[in-house]
């Protein structure tokens, strides 16, 4: 029988089923984007006016502002990202319409930590470079000198945004590689330090220039775009190398694509960039740098949990309760 109540939820995109067969199992309505590709601004907001949803479960890569909002109508409770970062949302415009809007913090601690340092181990030891030699039929037997990479171990890593990734990924270097660690974030963590060995910096640009790995794990921000920029690569040791799973506007891409030419510093690793998808041409030519696209939290129990999880807020936010991670 057609329930009138029935809360309706629309998904911007296909995602794993965890969740939307939980949105279902627990009496939503679920339509989930036909297309498997990402829905322009214009279009979304085609696909969401007059269709009173209650409830979105949005993606990163969709932008949701105040006429997405908008368009959504006043009865559409609440976004869902499904994602840890929510830059792709205002904030401030869904503050004003008592829009709830919720991420996914947690589950993705560790897969994006473990593609951090394989992003660490795969630049030093140049196993992208080396594979492409392979490939390319030039490898003609062992040689003493052939492909020579760097270290990890007790080597100094800089963590730049100590939240739960960065922390995650301090804890690998010390533990698994008795690394060094030092870090700069806007809060100290003086009960990490103690239990880690890890150096607070007070300056960002200390991080710079001790560290022989530097990987950023902060939000982007007004604050936080470009934090990485010409001036500060060049306080980096040119030994350095530089790994970014956290957002592509962090860092000034085509500042750290002339760096790794000039040799300023000596490698990088990037999941994430500014434009995506596209990349920064100058960086596709260079064999000093390694690129993943996005993927950092892409495992299938991640995005499973991720999928899981977004549906747990969309179905607390519509029984009238406090969401489980609601940003504020
Ligand atoms: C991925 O980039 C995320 O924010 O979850
Ligand atoms: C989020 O990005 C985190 O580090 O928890």
């Amino acid at each position: 029988m057609y329930n009138f109540s029935m809360p309706k939820v629309f998904v911007t995109r296909r995602i794993p089923q965890s969740g939307i067969e939980k949105l279902k199992s627990t009496g939503f309505e679920v339509e989930v984007n036909s297309e498997d590709r990402v829905l322009s601004k214009d279009e979304l907001i085609t696909r969401l006016q007059g269709q009173a949803y209650d409830a979105v479960l949005c993606l990163l890569t969709d932008t949701i502002d105040g006429e997405v909002f908008e368009a959504a109508g006043p009865q559409c409770k609440i976004f869902a990202n499904y994602a840890v970062g929510f830059d792709n949302i205002d904030l401030e415009a869904a503050k004003k319409r008592r829009v709830i809007v919720t991420n996914t913090p947690g589950v993705l601690t560790d897969t994006v930590a473990e593609h951090t340092f394989a992003l660490m181990l795969a630049i030093a030891h140049r196993i992208s470079e080396a594979e492409r030699f392979i490939r390319a039929g030039k490898y003609k037997g062992w040689a003493p000198m052939l492909l020579l990479g760097d270290n990890v171990a007790r080597k100094t890593l800089g963590v730049v945004g100590l939240g739960r990734i960065g922390a995650r990924v301090a804890y690998h270097g010390k533990k698994g590689f008795d690394m060094r660690v030092v870090y700069y974030d806007i809060k100290r963590n003086e009960e990490f330090e103690r239990e880690y060995g890890a150096e607070f910096r007070e300056n960002p640009e200390d991080v710079f220039k001790e560290s022989d790995f530097i990987s950023i794990h902060v939000p982007l921000l007004d604050s936080t775009k470009h934090l990485v920029n010409a001036e500060r690569l060049r306080l980096m040791k040119k030994t350095a190398y530089l790994v970014n799973t956290s957002r592509g506007a962090v860092i000034d891409e085509r500042a750290v694509a002339e760096a790794l030419k000039a040799g300023v510093i000596k490698g990088a690793a990037l999941d994430v960039f500014e434009h995506e998808p596209a990349v920064e041409p100058l960086l596709l030519e260079l064999d000093n740098v390694i690129l993943t696209p996005h993927i950092a939290s892409a495992t299938e129990a991640t995005r499973e949990e991720m999928s899981r999880m977004a549906a747990e807020n969309i179905i607390a936010a519509l029984s009238g309760k406090e969401p489980p991670n609601a940003v504020k």
